[in-house]
């Protein structure tokens, strides 16, 4: 049985006052909610959250991290300072940073090993373009963006992995995945991990993210093997967040 976990990405958007009413609001509804909950927060507004979730079950995550432990690499930020917060998970390979930032499956296959070398949990990203899944290349390039960390981390350590499957075209446009989509991946990548080590890939998490709300959260995390999801838009407001939280 695999735990539900959605995690909110705020990508970057926030400001002091925002943070404290927000993750203040997440909180005042936790009471009914049974699935793991955390939130991405830019690096400047990570020691805030600590201090605000301190003895709740809201977790804390960051959104990027570099693969050096330390040294000159300026404006840069290791595992181990986000660590330093309290957060227990670190998002990579979104596909905003792979698409403009440059980030390869070969980068983000080091940011996930340094993520998990430091203790971090990585929530890594992959997904298809509107033009990959057009072509009908989705499962080409699922399968070389989840293989190319595979490689360098080796199987096991998925047992500290959570999948998220991001469809690009799906991400901040308000076209959701059908849930029938969305499970076909799913299922695909399941297999894939199954391939290596068929009990990692029955416990590893397999999130949604794309325009993911609280009207389609239900449906979606409904899916044999949807186990929850990375939201986005929707994870800026408490009380749509919290209802996606609730149907998880
Ligand atoms: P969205 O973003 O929910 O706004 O589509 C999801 C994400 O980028 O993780």
């Amino acid at each position: 049985m695999r735990n539900t976990i959605v995690a909110g990405n705020w990508k970057m958007n926030a400001s002091k006052d925002a943070v404290k009413s927000l993750v203040n609001g997440i909180l005042s509804g936790m009471g009914d909610v049974s699935a793991e909950v955390l939130v991405c927060a830019p690096f400047p507004y990570l020691s805030q959250v600590e201090t605000l979730i301190s003895g709740s079950s809201l977790m804390l995550g960051a959104q990027n991290l570099n693969v050096n432990v330390s040294g000159a690499f300026t404006g840069e930020v290791s595992a181990e300072m986000i660590k330093d917060f309290g957060a227990k998970h670190v998002i990579v390979g979104h596909s905003e940073r792979r698409s403009l930032y440059g980030e390869t499956s070969e980068i983000v296959a080091k940011k996930t090993k340094a993520a998990i070398d430091s203790g971090l949990t990585p929530l890594l990203c992959i997904g298809e373009s509107l033009d990959q899944r057009e072509s009908g290349n989705t499962e080409a390039v699922i399968s070389e963006q989840l293989t190319t960390v595979v490689r360098l981390t080796g199987i096991e350590a998925f047992k500290n992995i959570i999948i998220a499957y991001e469809p690009v075209w799906a991400i901040g446009t308000g076209m959701t995945a059908t849930p029938e989509q969305a499970q076909a991946v799913h299922m695909f990548i399941r297999n894939l991990l199954a391939s290596s080590n068929q009990d990692i890939a029955e416990k590893t998490p397999i999130l949604y993210g794309g325009s993911m709300n609280a009207g389609n959260a239900l449906e979606l995390i409904s899916c044999p093997d949807i186990d929850g999801g990375l939201i986005g838009g929707a994870a800026l407001k408490a009380e749509d967040f919290l209802q996606i939280c609730k149907a998880g």
